[in-house]
């Protein structure tokens, strides 16, 4: 058996080098255990479901009142953040009393809206109020306000303080302009929707302007708020810094009617043909105009009557005419001559006569339920949806059982309806609970997130800056 070489100084050298290359390779193959974003745990082993919710440990501290705030934050609470939102003492966020159906109760505008929140009173004008809020400041991570403009400053809660105070908080407001010539007004739901574009293209060629019932300038602001908030979240994770985060009401709407300004560059370059009144030879002005029940994208549509339509004002379909499904169309309504007649064989052939075929598909719809339209024409793949009302939405068990409609139970109003969460996580059941009384944590926000003692609390309530003035405050209640 040959003795082993001693091994050279150098051999040794070259050896550990080798060595030190080896690991160093090895270690820059192996996957990265931090991220930009931080520390990346492994993936837990908890049933979906129960690994806590998505929002869990975001404390927010929630200024909002009426209806674009409080749509934000519900969404945030129902994620399962801790919303906490401060009202004013005695008073609260006026929609508690505005719309009310049952008297000296909340009011289902403000149930629906307040979900799975806290309720603290406090006066954000009073000294001693300042400095809970400033205490609270300090112990949350989100600041959503929706007040007219200037007012949060002129509570002193500036963005400076809020950021010296507490520099990871994200201060997040909805207000009904950006900067610019209207920066400073106060704006209501169908404002923005006027102001947003929405109004102008919705409603018929021959009427006035429209406003929807859908509140895309009010809920619809207040999801692009809630966005913007869980983004600032994450990017704090790496900057460990807040931010602010704004979003107008006329751009939330701009931004849900966009296909309406794709239409307006459009007419630069000749008629809107999917538009019906290209097919009525109605010429087209220089804006974009309202195009009645005609199906904003490149299928196109419209609201066809039903069985009983004459009695029930919900008894109607829409009905889009795809044209992969053309075929079966015609075949449907007792029309098999178009499959192949060259007037109507092809899309650009039947821009100009859609009225006339909706009038055809319409003389088939009325002979049916919209529920038998619908049964018969998804067998065939064909798209189309009842016209259902708030009765048949607030019935229809498939919502309840997805938690789109929720029953909750409320001390003081009984069982009440209100929409769940419309964003649906494998891993984060939603959080879904009634709204609170006016005030109803406030003892217990004091002491358990403040950490005030039994006797400074004592103090906080003899103060004044918790409990409602001697003369209530301006009657806002509707
Ligand atoms: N303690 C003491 N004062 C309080 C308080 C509290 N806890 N909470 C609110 N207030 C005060 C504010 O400080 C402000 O007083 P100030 O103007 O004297 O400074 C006042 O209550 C409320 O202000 P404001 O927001 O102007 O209420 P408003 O009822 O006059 O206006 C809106 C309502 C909705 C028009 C307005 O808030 C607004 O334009 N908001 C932005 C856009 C928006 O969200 N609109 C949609 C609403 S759904």
């Amino acid at each position: 058996m040959a003795t082993p070489k001693k091994a050279s100084n150098t051999e040794r050298t070259a050896k550990k080098n080798a060595r030190k290359k080896n690991a160093a390779s090895r270690k820059a193959k192996k996957p990265p255990t931090r991220t930009a974003s931080g520390a990346r745990p492994r993936p837990s082993t908890r049933p979906w479901g129960r690994a806590g919710r998505a929002l869990e440990g975001v404390r927010v501290l929630d200024f909002t009142h009426v209806q674009s705030g409080p749509t934000c934050t519900q969404l945030l609470a129902f994620m399962g953040a801790d919303v906490i939102k401060v009202e004013r003492p005695g008073v609260g966020d006026i929609t508690r009393g505005q719309l009310r159906d049952i008297s000296g109760v909340d009011s289902l505008y403000f149930t629906m809206l307040n979900g799975s929140k806290r309720s603290i009173t406090i006066d954000s004008k009073h000294p001693k109020g300042k400095q809970i809020l400033d205490r609270l400041v300090r112990q949350c991570d989100v600041l959503v306000e929706n007040f007219a403009p200037g007012a949060l400053d002129r509570m002193g809660l500036t963005w400076d303080h809020v950021h010296k105070l507490n520099p990871r908080m994200i201060v997040a407001s909805v207000k009904g302009f950006g900067p610019g010539p209207y920066a400073d007004c106060k704006v209501y739901e169908n404002v923005a929707q006027c102001a947003g574009g929405a109004a102008s293209t919705t409603g018929f060629r021959d009427g006035p302007p429209l406003v929807t019932g859908a509140q895309i300038g009010d809920s619809g602001t207040g999801l692009h708020l809630a966005l913007g908030i869980v983004a600032a979240l994450y990017q704090r994770i790496r900057t460990g810094r807040g931010q602010r985060v704004l979003c107008a009401m006329q751009d939330g709407v701009l931004n849900l009617a966009r296909v309406k300004l794709r239409d307006q560059q459009r007419l630069r370059h000749g008629p809107l043909t999917e538009y019906s009144q290209y097919g009525e030879g109605v010429p087209f002005g220089a804006a974009t105009p309202r195009a009645g029940n005609d199906s904003g994208g490149g299928q196109p549509g419209w609201i066809l009557k039903c069985k009983g339509w004459e009695h029930d004002a919900d008894a109607y379909v829409y009905f889009i005419t795809q044209a992969p499904v053309w075929g079966a169309i015609c075949d449907l309504i007792g029309k098999p001559e178009w499959k192949t007649d060259p007037d109507y064989a092809t899309p650009p052939a039947r821009l100009p006569r859609l009225r006339g075929i909706f009038d055809a598909i319409e003389r088939w719809t009325v002979t049916k339920t919209k529920f038998e339209v619908m049964d018969i024409c998804n067998k065939r793949d064909i798209p189309v949806g009842p016209i259902l009302s708030m009765k048949e939405l607030a019935e229809e068990p498939s919502l309840r059982s997805t938690g789109t409609v929720v029953e909750v139970d409320h001390p003081r109003r009984g069982k009440y309806l209100t929409v769940g969460n419309p964003i649906k996580m494998s891993d984060s059941p939603a959080d879904v609970r009634r709204s609170p009384l006016l005030g109803e944590h406030t003892e217990e926000i004091l002491k358990k997130v403040l950490g005030y003692s039994g006797k400074e609390l004592a103090e906080i309530k003899a103060s004044g800056a918790i409990t409602a003035p001697e003369k209530p405050a301006k009657a806002e209640a509707a």
